[in-house]
């Protein structure tokens, strides 16, 4: 009895007919899926009793064989139905979709030039945090508390705790005392204004030669116009070692003036101060707009002003565990905002942040 019925499958399977792979796939389902009749049988027979098992076992391969080869037959369909889908739904005549390539931003390629440049004679990047303790933003810098010199840089503090949050503040202690809702160990914390606190870090944790380049955003508390942003970009730069002097620091702002601007670029400097650096000077270069002659960019002077530098202060070197008797060093530090305005003749500083494509796609760069 029971093998009638799976001889009467057999018969049913042995005569489907499918002409659409939809009709394949419910071939697939009804007979050979998990939950399809030859699954069923399987079960049923694990219930039998093994004398009845054994003949039923037997149809049931039989059935299962069946089931497969017809599946295996119907191959053809699938493939021929697959290929004929191609053609009707691809051209591969058509045109590929455009889709447009993005390039980098003018602040990218430029701080990208500026240490490729520097790279060439062995500087290496180092990175530091943006949110600054006041030792290395200001006092290992030769700041001293409250002195005038740290207005210099008008800086955006963060309070209290650096606006880190435990979630425990307010709530009462083990000894029911209220907890400080701002506890005080990060106090003084600052957005950094200017990566010098990178250098910083780097010459307490690295002993000489150092040749390093800080590239990075910064924050100062400047009203947005057309040449002071809140936040710009620089690129500072420092070397320690025995017997640096400022005969090298002024050989390579003039490399790098150079390879940066063009060959025939002059440099000058005119003496500056930072608390950091002594002497500190202020370089210009020859304006690469008029080439020298006068322009509105170089204000008529020939001139445009790009970056500071110096020797570094003894006391900021004794600061970070160097000995200043053994060793010196030079330190210089560019605003990327400006070179890039300069190389690209860009008049508005605001346009680097407003994300306006039709700014940014006229820069194109492999850098
Ligand atoms: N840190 C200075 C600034 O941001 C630039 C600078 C760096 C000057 C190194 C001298 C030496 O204005």
């Amino acid at each position: 009895m029971m093998a009638d019925k799976i001889k009467k499958l057999i018969e049913e399977v042995e005569e489907f007919n499918a002409t659409a792979k939809e009709q394949v796939e419910s071939f697939r389902l009804k007979y050979l899926s998990k939950k399809g009749i030859l699954a069923g049988l399987f079960a049923e027979m694990k219930s039998m009793e093994p004398e009845l098992r054994k003949d039923f076992g037997k149809w049931v391969n039989e059935f299962k064989l069946k089931a497969e080869q017809k599946l295996d037959s119907f191959s053809e369909i699938l493939e021929a139905s697959v290929s004929t889908g191609a053609k009707q739904n691809i051209d591969l005549t058509l045109p590929a979709e455009p889709y447009s390539i993005g390039a980098r931003h003018p602040i990218s390629i430029t701080r990208r030039r500026i240490i490729e440049i520097f790279s060439h004679i062995g500087f290496t990047v180092a990175d530091g945090p943006e949110i600054e303790d006041d030792w290395h933003n200001f006092s290992a810098l030769n700041f001293p508390e409250n002195h005038p010199a740290r207005d210099m840089q008008d800086t955006f503090f963060v309070e209290g705790d650096g606006g880190r949050r435990t979630g425990d503040e307010g709530k009462p202690t083990s000894d029911s005392v209220p907890r400080p809702s701002s506890p005080a160990p990060n106090e003084g914390m600052a957005l950094r204004t200017h990566t010098s606190s990178v250098q910083v870090r780097v010459m307490e944790t690295t002993k000489p030669p150092i040749r390093i380049l800080a590239p990075g955003r910064v924050y100062r508390n400047e009203a947005i116009s057309a040449r002071a942003h809140c936040f710009f970009h620089q690129v500072e730069g420092l070397y320690v070692d025995e017997n640096v002097s400022f005969a090298d620091l002024k050989q390579t702002l003039l490399y790098f003036a150079k390879e940066m601007f063009s060959a025939d670029t002059k440099i000058r400097l005119r003496p500056s101060y930072f608390p950091f650096t002594e002497p500190s000077g202020e370089m210009d270069i020859s304006c690469n707009i008029c080439g020298g002659k006068g322009c509105n960019i170089c204000k008529y002077t020939g001139w445009v002003e790009i970056l500071g530098c110096g020797m570094v202060d003894p006391n900021v070197l004794e600061n970070c565990k160097i000995d200043s008797k053994k060793y010196t060093g030079y330190a210089f530090g560019m605003g990327i905002e400006r070179i890039a305005l300069l190389k690209y003749q860009i008049n508005d500083l605001r346009l680097f942040s407003e994300n306006d494509i039709r700014f940014l796609k006229q820069f194109t760069s492999t850098l």
